[in-house]
């Protein structure tokens, strides 16, 4: 019998929630993939990872692309690999998901948070540079719900810092600044293909950069530290990524571009049937990025937790990405973070809310959606 799908929507609210936030985009060539490595009898890190890795890195246009287990271990990695290390500050978003600041607390270095801009939820270029000190090694930012940051200007503050900039493109595949690709603008950049990401390998990861030495580093650290097999130069972990999940990752790379274009196409759908409706605001998106529209997330600056209720009560999986800033989750206020540190994140922690925009949806699907925030907006104002 085959399993039922996961809708990621938590508990009791699975059973009402006919339009989940996301849905996988599996369909036969992926099984027919994966099938093929389960017969082929060579499951772990192999040739299918090698072609994963050759596709990825052609298709952003950078040279080096390693696979990994996760998003996580891509971020940790691609920090370890160009030094990153204890007594170190790398400054952070905290309107973003745990993992980003987590990662650099891996590396034994802190967290540093520069606070957003209200309108796009990236970090704020011009908020970097109160932020540096002698001990700042790295920024990293972080291309949130799938629209690039202003690179132009995080580029020019970290060169003239001489600090590195790093990317969490973690929910930004395919996205572009300018025309080129999310992943090539970082030293190191990382991406996650968890299973409600746009491109999916169930969990997994890529770190790319244009540095050969960087490229090396990370495929010692994510397996065991050997530069040679039985030849471990340092003390490190296994992140390796399965064949299965590359030969998953090779379909998806395949259809990229498609499902990235009706995520677009069902955004614009939104936007144009939300634009005039009064007490909220449709994602602003400057002319000269491509978002991909990992989510699709308005603002509700009054209201948004009863909006937030109504739609989950009439079946749309509206969810609230994310709740709180990063330093005021329980390890980084035992570390000292307190409440007001980032003014623009803790306003937008409280009138964020993300629709359905996956590429699974119907068209009758995106009706509802559009028709439940409508209703839903009425009863609020
Ligand atoms: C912005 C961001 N950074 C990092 C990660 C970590 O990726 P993973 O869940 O694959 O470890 C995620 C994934 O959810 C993310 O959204």
């Amino acid at each position: 019998m085959a399993a039922e799908p996961q809708s990621y929507i938590s508990g009791s609210d699975r059973n009402i929630m006919p339009i989940p936030i996301a849905r996988p985009a599996i369909g036969e060539e992926e099984i027919r993939a994966v099938t093929e490595v389960l017969r082929s009898g060579r499951l772990a890190q192999g040739e299918k990872v090698e072609q994963f890795e050759g596709g990825f890195s052609a298709y952003l246009g950078v040279k080096f692309a390693m696979a990994v287990s996760s998003g996580t271990a891509a971020l940790q990695i691609g920090l370890q690999s160009m030094g990153v290390r204890k007594g170190d500050e790398v400054i952070v978003p905290p309107f973003t998901f745990a993992a980003t600041a987590n990662a650099v607390i891996h590396c034994g270095a802190m967290p540093v948070f520069a606070d957003i801009d209200p309108r796009t939820f990236n970090i704020d270029p011009g908020k970097i540079q109160e932020n540096i000190t002698d001990k700042t090694s790295a920024v990293v930012c972080v291309h949130l719900y799938g629209q690039p940051c202003e690179m132009g200007a995080l580029e020019n503050v970290c060169r003239s810092a001489n600090v590195d900039l790093v990317e969490d493109a973690a929910q930004a595949v395919g996205a572009e600044y300018k025309g080129r690709k999310i992943g090539t603008f970082g030293k190191v950049s990382a991406f996650s293909f968890y299973a409600t990401k746009n491109l999916t390998t169930g969990e997994g990861g890529m770190i790319t950069t244009a540095h050969g030495d960087l490229a090396e580093k990370v495929r010692m650290i994510r397996n065991q530290g050997q530069s040679e097999q039985y030849k471990h130069e340092i003390i490190s972990y296994n992140f390796r990524m399965t064949d299965m999940q590359a030969a998953l990752g090779v379909e998806q790379l395949k259809r990229i571009e498609d499902l990235n274009k009706k995520r677009a196409e069902n955004a614009k759908f939104l936007t144009d049937a939300l634009s005039s409706v009064d007490g909220m605001e449709v994602p602003f998106v400057p002319g000269h990025v491509k978002h991909v529209f990992h989510q699709y997330t308005i603002k509700v600056p009054k209201g948004r937790d009863k909006l937030l209720e109504y739609l989950n009560k009439h079946g749309v999986g509206a969810r609230v990405y994310y709740p709180e800033p990063v330093y005021m989750q329980p390890p980084y206020v035992k570390m000292g973070f307190r409440k007001g540190l980032c003014p623009a994140t803790e306003e937008a922690c409280k009138q964020v809310l993300s629709l359905p925009v996956h590429p699974m949806l119907t068209q009758g699907e995106l009706e509802t959606v559009a028709k439940a925030v409508r209703d839903g907006m009425m009863g609020i104002g």
